[in-house]
């Protein structure tokens, strides 16, 4: 099914009966980048995808974006679609807005996946490269960034062996509108550091990092992983930043069991 939730595309499969999974995508890119996933769990699980404001087809407005404003997106799908408790999983971007959803609501969420993401606000240097990538989007245009940005979300082996997904999620990235690139960029170097309460989730915690991850390498994620009490923590081979996208095998086979001893 298909709805349109304050101007946010979501997308859900399997039956409303069943445990929800929240999958929030990261950036630049959008819902499809959970296909995988969500073709995996459906059958078991009620899956609830969306495009984050700005991004794929959700509505784009002025760019004046805050990851505040992304979590309260969030619970707005969840009050529309009357989701209780579900299991939210957030890869990069996805991670910093789930990370700040538990922080301020974890009663609301039974459980959580963490795929290639940090609980750390931006340091001195990250925020300076974010205001190079809006200057360059602001010179060169959208797909130079994207040319810039795709290849250092892979691992360096991922566009030959999977180059069609590769291709297509280059393509997706060309064709996000500047505005809402911007205000992606924006939201999360604003956002606030969310460490000091990783000791406050009680909640299963599912934690997954691609081996070759260059933007959130494994190191962070142990460390995040070592912080909460119920954590799972476990390497994505061959993957980068994107390990749903780069080993689908792998990480279905993680979330499934994950899934299976906490929930069902
Ligand atoms: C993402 O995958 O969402 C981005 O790499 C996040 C970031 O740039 O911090």
């Amino acid at each position: 099914m298909e709805y349109n939730i304050n101007g946010l595309r979501v997308f859900t499969k399997g039956n409303k009966n069943n445990n929800t999974i929240i999958f929030v995508h990261g950036f630049p890119y959008d819902h499809t980048m959970w296909n995988n996933q969500i073709e995996e769990l459906k059958e078991n699980y009620y899956c609830v995808t969306y495009d984050i404001r700005g991004l794929g087809e959700s509505y784009i407005g002025d760019g004046q974006y805050t990851m505040e404003a992304f979590v309260w997106d969030l619970f707005s799908i969840m009050d529309g679609l009357h989701i209780e408790n579900p299991v939210l999983c957030g890869l990069s971007m996805g991670g910093y807005i789930s990370l700040r959803a538990v922080e301020k609501e974890q009663n609301r969420f039974s459980g959580l996946i963490l795929c290639d993401t940090r609980s750390e606000a931006d340091n001195n240097e990250g925020k300076l490269v974010r205001s190079n990538a809006i200057d360059k989007i602001n010179v060169e245009g959208v797909e130079a960034f994207a040319n810039d940005f795709v290849p250092k979300c892979f691992h360096n082996k991922t566009p030959e062996r999977m180059s069609e997904m590769y291709e297509k999620i280059l393509e997706i990235t060309k064709s996000q509108n500047s505005i809402g690139v911007k205000g992606s960029l924006i939201a999360m170097l604003s956002r606030r550091d969310t460490t000091p309460s990783l000791k406050n989730i009680k909640i299963p915690t599912l934690i997954l990092v691609g081996k070759k991850d260059t933007l959130t390498p494994p190191k962070i994620m142990i460390a995040m992983a070592d912080k909460i009490k119920k954590s799972k923590f476990d390497i994505v081979p061959k993957a980068g930043h994107m390990s749903p996208l780069e080993n689908p095998e792998f990480v279905n086979n993680k979330i499934r069991r994950f899934l299976e001893k906490n929930f069902d």
